[in-house]
């Protein structure tokens, strides 16, 4: 089915294309056109959180229990759709079918953890330093939330922003990925029939980057707008926290990563070779959790990086309705990207893990591809192996199946190593000793660590976030992310029938501290 594509903003498509308009197509077969997509321009954006700032105090008016309860409808209706919305992510963005039904999964979570929060949303009570008064702390929705996502993962990423956001009490203007669009406006229809969300409380903008940059300004301008979430890329990041700062809005950032994997003298040497295998090439590496760089000991290195080729060149790349590691990239723009990356490589890297590099076609061929290369966007899985700390490859993200390997001597060298890019969103160690994964966890930067497991991949009620060029310190998912979403207000009620002056009127007792034992 070819789908025709709007903003909706209080819940009414908009007409025309100021922004003009773009299709989306297949990247397994870029002949496939999934969706035509009438873009929005600044003032679409500027109207959805207009839209969105009126219909707020009616939403954070309706008990946060029956929002809870929207949620809960949510997932059902999420679950009951999950084969059709995965069968759109595979189309859309190429994401492998088993992976895309995994994806679709990691939304039911999110809405199975956050409809009892409904329930809890738990303030304190909190006792006075004075009698006959009593303290108190609420969370407040913060208003209405800008979110900005990449299209990687255009549904599940998408749910921990909307999920929260909405059971907080907040209004939303979502902006989905131009290369997603399809995926966005299939899971805002879900949201917004299966939670009987009401006019207004989440709008859908289509628009390209700039485009929505200008429009978060106005609207931030305007006062519409009370906090942001963006999930992308580490520049656009940093766009964002200076524009949210200046109108003094905080942002909740998830950006980029050159996620470590430490391979320990102890590890079990499959098991690291296979969670290489699926945490680099996965997703076609186009996860920001995705393996980096393997920083493998001295002394098994040989060993590891044989046995990584041989997996990585026996893994199955093609179609992503069929059983294969990866499918093409997200899109044309990222194989574009990936190949600016591979002119990174150097005379002293050996590159391993395919029959070639670069774009998978006919004339460029990889071993057991399965499909034709030719109707896609398909890429050759890469290790480039003897990376060294001042490359390019080793020091940036090359969101794409391309993964580096380098040596360590000592812990100390691996961890040192495994912080030195600058990003700390997500690592991982194979290790046997508990004592690795200790000082591991201690002296690692990211905000995620894996022990004997993948990099990528992270469990949906655990905090998600990065620290560094990773994103600002704000965490996602789980508990943690309500304080992206609500603000804490304290109140305190002195029933004492006087005024009570804190820090003043408050008792002294007379403790003797020069008491001391008898010996
Ligand atoms: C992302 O790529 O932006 O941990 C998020 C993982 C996934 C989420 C990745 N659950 O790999």
């Amino acid at each position: 089915m070819n789908r025709n594509i709007t903003s909706i903003v209080d819940g009414v498509p908009v007409t025309g294309a100021p922004g003009g308009r773009i299709t989306s197509t297949n990247p397994a077969q870029t002949s496939e056109v999934v969706a035509e997509v009438s873009l929005g321009d600044p003032a679409t954006f500027v109207a959805a959180a207009r839209a969105a700032r009126e219909a707020q105090s009616a939403w954070a008016d309706v008990p946060a229990p029956v929002r809870g309860r929207a949620i809960a409808h949510i997932g059902r209706v999420v679950e009951a759709n999950a084969e059709s919305l995965a069968r759109l992510v595979t189309r859309e963005i190429g994401k492998p079918y088993a992976e895309a039904l995994g994806e679709v999964r990691e939304i039911a979570d999110t809405c199975d953890f956050f409809l009892g929060e409904g329930r809890r949303l738990y303030g304190q009570t909190v006792p006075s330093e004075m009698p006959d008064k009593q303290l108190f702390t609420f969370r407040n929705p913060v208003g209405v939330v800008g979110v900005i996502t990449a299209g990687n993962f255009p549904v599940a990423v998408p749910s921990w922003y909307l999920v929260p956001a909405l059971l907080c009490g907040n209004a939303v203007v979502w902006k989905p990925a131009d290369y997603s669009p399809a995926c966005g406006a299939a899971l805002a229809e879900l949201f917004v029939r299966g939670g009987g969300l009401p006019d207004g409380v989440l709008n859908l903008v289509m628009a390209d980057g700039e485009t929505t940059f200008a429009g978060l300004e106005q609207a931030l301008g305007e006062g519409y707008i009370d906090k942001v979430g963006f999930t992308g890329s580490s520049a656009v990041g940093a766009r964002i926290g200076e524009l949210t700062g200046r109108h003094l809005q905080s942002a909740c950032l998830e950006l980029g990563g050159k996620n470590p994997m430490v391979v320990t003298p102890s590890a079990e040497l499959d098991l690291a070779v296979e969670a290489a295998l699926f945490s680099g090439f996965g997703t076609a590496g186009q996860r920001c959790t995705s393996l980096g760089t393997v920083i493998v000991h001295e002394s098994i290195h040989d060993d590891f990086v044989a046995r990584f080729d041989k997996a990585t060149r026996q893994a199955t790349v093609g179609d992503p309705f069929s059983d294969v590691v990866f499918g093409p990239m997200l899109d044309e723009k990222f194989a574009g990207r990936f190949g600016d990356y591979l002119e990174w490589i150097q005379p002293h890297h050996s590159v391993l893990g395919s029959t070639a590099t670069g774009r998978i076609t006919a004339a460029n061929p990889r071993e057991g591809f399965l499909g034709d290369p030719d109707a896609g966007v398909f890429c050759h899985p890469t290790i480039v192996d003897g990376v060294r700390e001042d490359d390019a490859i080793f020091c940036n993200e090359t969101f794409g199946p391309l993964v580096g390997v380098t040596t360590y001597r000592d812990l100390d060298e691996a961890i040192r190593l495994a912080n030195a890019p600058g990003y700390g969103l997500s690592s991982a160690i194979y290790t046997t000793e508990p004592a690795e994964v200790f000082a591991f966890r201690r002296g690692i930067s990211a905000g995620m660590v894996s022990v004997n497991n993948s990099t990528s991949g992270a469990e949906a009620h655990l905090p998600f976030g990065g620290n560094g060029k990773s994103g600002n310190g704000s965490r996602q998912s789980g508990v943690w992310v309500l304080d992206q979403f609500t603000r804490w207000q304290s109140m305190n009620w002195d029933y004492s029938g006087r005024l009570q002056k804190a820090q003043m009127d408050v008792t002294e007792l007379t403790p003797d501290e020069s008491f001391r034992l008898a010996d």
